[in-house]
């Protein structure tokens, strides 16, 4: 397990590097943060995506799963650089079949307390059904199981997820 991935240090006395070019919810856009800069904190700090939260900062609590390409992945341990050509998709732009029938399921069980962790686990939650359209309890553990509630969610969780693998958006 990495380090924190708190803000990173100024870098006003380091040369100035190239930006990085990402495909965000769709849209091209350049980002001008240090390549090495956590993934995490330029959606947040320099494209005001604040649905993506960060808990620990080191990979722990899955507060801050983003999608690239597709796969559910923690975006304070990916450097900014890496997601370069990928495809980022961040709870304000999830959208399509999967995404709205986990939505209205998550509204159907009522699963949200705080919400703090929520963006997280609805984004796992996606990532795992596009894969797997039925999941066993053990699939649903399996995948969830870097997203962590402090509000104890788990077995609403797993409910909504069974629930989104039955309706179809248009039920
Ligand atoms: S903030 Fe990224 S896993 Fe906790
Ligand atoms: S709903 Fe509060 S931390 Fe999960």
């Amino acid at each position: 397990m990495g380090g924190y991935a708190h803000r990173p240090p100024p870098t006003a006395d380091l040369p100035p590097t190239m930006p990085t070019r990402l495909t965000i919810n769709g849209r091209p856009r350049e980002v001008s943060a240090d390549p090495a800069t956590p993934l995490l904190w330029v959606l947040r700090d320099e494209l005001n995506l604040t649905g993506t939260k960060f808990g620990c900062g080191m990979g722990a609590c899955g507060a801050c799963t983003v999608h690239l390409d597709g796969n559910a992945v923690q975006s304070c341990m990916v450097p900014v650089a890496r997601a370069e050509g990928k495809r980022v998709t961040t709870i304000e732009g999830v959208t399509g079949d999967v995404a709205e029938r986990v939505r209205r399921a998550w509204i159907g069980e009522d699963v949200a307390q705080c919400g703090y962790c929520q963006p997280g686990q609805i984004m796992s939650a996606v990532a795992l059904l596009a894969a797997t359209a039925r999941p066993s309890d053990a699939e649903i553990d399996e995948a969830m199981r870097g997203n962590l509630c402090r509000c104890g969610t788990y077995q609403r969780i797993r409910r909504a997820i069974h629930r989104a693998a039955e309706v179809r958006a248009d039920d």
